[in-house]
């Protein structure tokens, strides 16, 4: 790595050095977005700085969101994921796109009774049977969003269809969305959110709200997410009339 003794120790401003040092290792990608800092112990070993001083530029770089702390776990790079929001991607097809391996972890994947909330905005009648998957998507280990999806049975009658992308199996299926609404909220993440998330309580969150559309104007999924405010940007490209 780049940090040397010569850059970050004996200066006045001994943390403002290590701090510049480290981004520039983030920067030059000496150490990869996701993986681990040397820890506190070793930092200060090997550049001959107090704990107080490497601790210090390490909170520095975590409020600038370049790294990020787990508990117990260590530090680590952060990952931060830009998401064009003009376009109807998947997840997985967002994930792929940076070279990134998504993976869902499912608590649900069953077909129910649609309820009046889900009737209302999904345009069914009640009574109607939906399917459900209720899921913690990841890239790798790392815990991304939690999503909860309804689609009419008529749609997609065997819900264990879908392994990974519910997009997928939607386009085998000849039901691929064609447009969709979408609205974004922040929120700050309940306890058990943030325990499925692998982040503090309280920590914020984006909650997205979307209703696709076929082209002959069905609601294809109504689903609802909460995405980890950490590592998410949602970036638009706005227009004059
Ligand atoms: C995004 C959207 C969801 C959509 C999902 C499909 O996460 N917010 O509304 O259901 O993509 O992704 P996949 O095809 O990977 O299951």
């Amino acid at each position: 790595h780049r940090l040397s003794r010569d850059s970050a120790a004996h200066q006045p401003l001994a943390y403002l050095r290590l701090r510049r040092a480290i981004r520039n290792v983030v920067e030059h990608r000496d150490i990869e977005p996701g993986q681990a800092l040397p820890s506190e112990r070793d930092l200060s070993r090997a550049l001959n700085l107090s704990r107080v001083t490497v601790r210090k530029a390490i909170a520095g770089l975590v409020e600038e969101g370049i790294l990020t702390q787990r508990h117990g776990a260590g530090t680590f790079v952060a990952e931060r994921i830009i998401k064009p929001m003009s376009r109807l991607t998947s997840f997985t097809e967002d994930l792929r796109a940076r070279g990134l391996n998504p993976r869902s972890e499912f608590f649900e994947r069953g077909i129910g009774e649609v309820t009046p909330e889900e009737s209302m905005a999904m345009n069914l009648s009640p009574g109607v049977l939906v399917a459900r998957l209720h899921r913690v998507r990841y890239a790798k280990e790392e815990p991304l969003a939690i999503e909860r999806s309804v689609v009419p049975a008529s749609i997609l009658p065997d819900p264990l269809a879908v392994r990974d992308s519910l997009y997928e199996v939607l386009e085998s299926l000849g039901a691929r969305p064609r447009r969709a609404l979408q609205r974004l909220r922040a929120v700050s993440l309940g306890a058990q959110q943030a325990r499925l998330l692998h982040v503090p309580t309280g920590s914020a969150g984006l909650n997205i709200e979307r209703r696709s559309f076929l082209d002959d104007g069905r609601v294809v999924e109504f689903t609802t997410s909460w995405y980890r405010g950490d590592i998410y940007d949602f970036v638009a490209e706005l227009h004059t009339d």
